[in-house]
């Protein structure tokens, strides 16, 4: 089983990118046979259609990790209650047939989503609109249960997420995406 973790984050410290290592540790203690991985995206270029064929090596890369995995698990920030823009332009590649003979690489893909935020709406904003993305690419979006976190700077001691009250629901997301991937 191989789930890859694509974080809507860039910044080094990210919350996103903190409750991501904390699902793998989940992952890994439901089953310890799981792959996990976080996707490295940074070098992804903006999309322009004047340099779409052939794919930066960067683009083949992540779509090819994305073609490799079972199943993706997003990890968004919200960004004036939106998915952050960088996060678009990943999937804009990502939406994009391969070639005249290979489809585009989100589809049939199931995925779950998580997020974690500042304010109060833990990234449920944010992640509605990520789900009208997916959906309309044809992912298989596992919508029971999404988790949100809020106040995610409350809950950091020293650099670091402590999850605390959250740490069950993530436990238990984990728990449905292994499940919804068999
Ligand atoms: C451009 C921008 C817009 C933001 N808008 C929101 C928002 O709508 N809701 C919210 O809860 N936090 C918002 N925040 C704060 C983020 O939740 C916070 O920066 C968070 O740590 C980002 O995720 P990260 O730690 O994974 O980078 C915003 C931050 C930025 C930079």
């Amino acid at each position: 089983m191989r789930v890859l973790a694509i974080v809507g984050s860039l910044r080094q410290g990210s919350l996103n990118r903190q409750l991501a290592e904390a699902a793998a540790r989940e992952v890994a203690a439901l089953d310890p046979g799981a792959e996990f991985s976080i996707l490295a995206w940074d070098d992804v270029p903006l999309f322009n259609e004047d340099i779409e064929r052939p794919a930066p090596e960067a683009v083949s890369r992540v779509r090819q990790e994305v073609l490799d995995a079972d199943g993706i698990w997003f990890f968004t920030p919200e960004y004036n209650h939106f998915f952050p823009g960088p996060l678009k332009n990943l999937l804009d590649w990502l939406s994009r047939p391969v070639s005249a003979k290979q489809g585009q690489v989100l589809n049939d893909k199931p995925c779950a989503i998580s997020g974690i935020s500042a304010g109060g709406t833990g990234t449920a904003c944010a992640q509605d609109h990520l789900v009208a993305l997916i959906s309309f690419l044809n992912m298989r979006v596992m919508n029971k249960p999404r988790l949100t976190v809020p106040s995610g700077f409350s809950k950091v001691k020293d650099g670091k997420l402590e999850l605390g009250d959250s740490q069950p629901y993530l436990k238990r997301q984990a728990e449905a995406f292994l499940a919804f991937l068999k």
